[in-house]
């Protein structure tokens, strides 16, 4: 049975459906098997996004035209930012102009959006909190570190800070329902962005003291107890290492340090975010969601954004902020497999809402979807893509926008994999039923010229699987060969390959591979450059 994610809201989505007759139900998620879906007009959505550079979105005569370079390149969604500043320049006074402008933009390119409420936080700090909100520091108090040095990040313990960022957020939320129930450009909303304590792991302003010197949550401690089985391991050490007490302060739960301010930190952030995305759902409930700066380089809480929705604390997040769907992690260090894995987990969908622009995208949106099966994926700064028709990404987001409705289909049912390939890692082995794929990198084929691993660039694949015996590879520079399980002498060949592609649910076939292009029966290759869907039916011979 589907089961509509945010229990809470149905009655919201009923409620509003019901009003228009007929019409589909605004965007909301779903699990299907082991995955979750974005429906969008009732149907499964993949997101192939790209975000926009922070200031874009505010010079709205130039939208139509980077719109335009976006549909270009085969995207179906824009993640772009809500500004506060620009929604409620004056208190009480709410200009949607730039939102508007976003949502005609999008409807003209045939674009669906993901807005990102850059209110209280913007990758730590406020910057985009209106003018009157920043200069009244007394009014709308800012964070302070252990040394006493006040910050350019609003206080998470300040009422008069939580108010003003919900007031907007509600009127924001309004003024979608109010302008796109109907259409349903809009598809979901990042809230905040980045949210992470810097300097300290955690706040030191009298309020914020206080709350740490006060008893850890019941709330929060029914949670660990109920869920203790499934916690992630950083956290159900930390609880260990202390002895499991279920009651007591921060410290004598966690112990001393700077993991245990920062789990602190992230209950209250989670406590904000929580009444700011419920607020925003009452009145309109688009699936809502958190983005993370992630805590690489070995460096300590206080070092790296702390206590935001990080892998490491996706328990206590899912605790206070219920009405967070998922979290999602901003890619920019190496590890992307990893990193991959750390949050597509304890039913954590996975979403890349940002990645740093790069050629690679291209190969490793295919393997987010077919790893993982991903919601979605979006690079950063993807207006800045010089050459839309030459850009790998391009190429790639076609394939899946054609795939889309056979990868929503079986996604969560186990049918897919995900495979990158590098100059380092030049080969891996694929099991799929009874058999064994080897995917090897094009340019380890014997005479292909470039010997120098270092150059190699990231190549990769999406494969599905049809039936016992028939599959989809889809990507670029692989080289894949068969054999099955069964070790008796059986060999596997290969009937028939064909380049194909995929159009009203329908496959199509192209062209027939074979001679030199499958290498007179013995492997399927995608040259590194070229992208293409191709279609292997395999036998088996003794
Ligand atoms: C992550 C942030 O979320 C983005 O808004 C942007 O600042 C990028 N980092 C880096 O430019």
């Amino acid at each position: 049975m589907k089961r509509i994610i945010a229990l809470g809201y149905i009655i919201a989505i009923v409620g509003c459906s019901s009003s228009l007759q007929g019409q589909a139900h605004i965007p909301y998620l779903v699990k299907q098997g082991a995955a979750t879906q974005l429906r969008v007009a009732d149907k499964p959505f993949l997101m192939l996004g790209g975000e926009l550079g922070n200031s874009t979105a505010s010079a709205l005569p130039e939208l139509d035209t980077v719109f335009a370079k976006l549909q270009q390149m085969n995207l179906n969604t824009v993640l772009t930012p809500a500004y506060w500043e620009l929604i409620e320049p004056e208190e009480g006074k709410f200009d949607f102009t730039s939102i508007d402008a976003a949502i005609h933009a999008a409807r003209t390119h045939n674009l669906k959006i993901v807005f990102l409420w850059f209110g209280s936080w913007k990758n730590s700090m406020s910057c985009y909190a209106p003018a009157w909100v920043k200069e009244n520091y007394k009014k709308y108090p800012r964070a302070v570190t252990e040394s006493g040095k006040p910050l350019e990040i609003m206080s998470a313990f300040h009422r008069n800070n939580l108010e003003a960022d919900k007031h907007a957020f509600v009127q924001f939320m309004k003024h979608l329902a109010a302008t796109d129930n109907e259409q349903q450009t809009v598809i979901m909303v990042q809230v905040e962005n980045e949210i992470g304590m810097l300097d300290s792991a955690r706040e030191y302003t009298p309020e914020a003291n206080k709350w740490f010197n006060a008893e850890a949550p019941g709330q929060l401690m029914d949670y660990l107890l109920k869920n203790k089985k499934s916690l992630r391991p950083q956290l159900l050490r930390q609880w260990g290492a202390n002895g499991f007490k279920t009651q007591g302060n921060w410290t004598s739960i966690f112990g001393e340090g700077l993991e245990t301010e920062e789990i602190f930190m992230a209950w209250h952030y989670g406590l904000y975010v929580q009444e700011i995305a419920q607020s925003g759902k009452q009145v309109y409930p688009l699936p809502m969601y958190l983005n993370a700066a992630l805590n690489s380089r070995g460096r300590k809480a206080g070092q790296y954004p702390s206590a935001g929705p990080l892998a490491h604390l996706l328990d206590i997040w899912r605790v206070a902020a219920p009405a967070i769907d998922f979290l999602s992690p901003d890619i920019y260090d190496p590890g992307f497999e990893d990193w991959l894995a750390q949050y597509h987990v304890n039913g954590n969908p996975l979403f890349i809402p940002e990645i740093q622009l790069q050629e690679a995208n291209a190969i490793r949106a295919l393997y987010a979807f077919g790893a993982h099966d991903a919601m979605g994926f979006s690079p950063f700064s993807i207006e800045d893509v010089a050459d839309p028709e030459k850009y790998p990404l391009t190429h790639s987001y076609r394939m899946l926008q054609q795939l889309s409705p056979l990868l929503t289909e079986i996604q969560g049912k186990g049918k897919t994999n995900g495979i990158l390939l590098n100059g380092e890692t030049k080969e891996k082995v694929i099991s799929r039923g009874n058999y064994t794929f080897t995917f090897t990198h094009y340019s380890s084929l014997p005479w292909e010229k470039n010997k120098d691993t270092a150059s190699w660039s990231e190549t990769g694949a999406i494969l599905i699987q049809l039936s016992e015996k028939e599959f989809i590879v889809a990507g670029s520079g692989v080289v894949v060969t068969f054999d099955n399980i069964w070790k008796d002498g059986t060999v596997t060949g290969i009937s028939s390959i064909d380049e194909i592609e995929w159009k009203d649910g329908k496959m199509i076939p192209l062209r027939r591979l074979n001679g030199d292009q499958d290498h007179q029966g013995r492997h399927l290759r995608i040259p590194v450059g070229e992208w293409n869907i191709q279609q292997v039916k395999l036998y088996d011979y003794k």
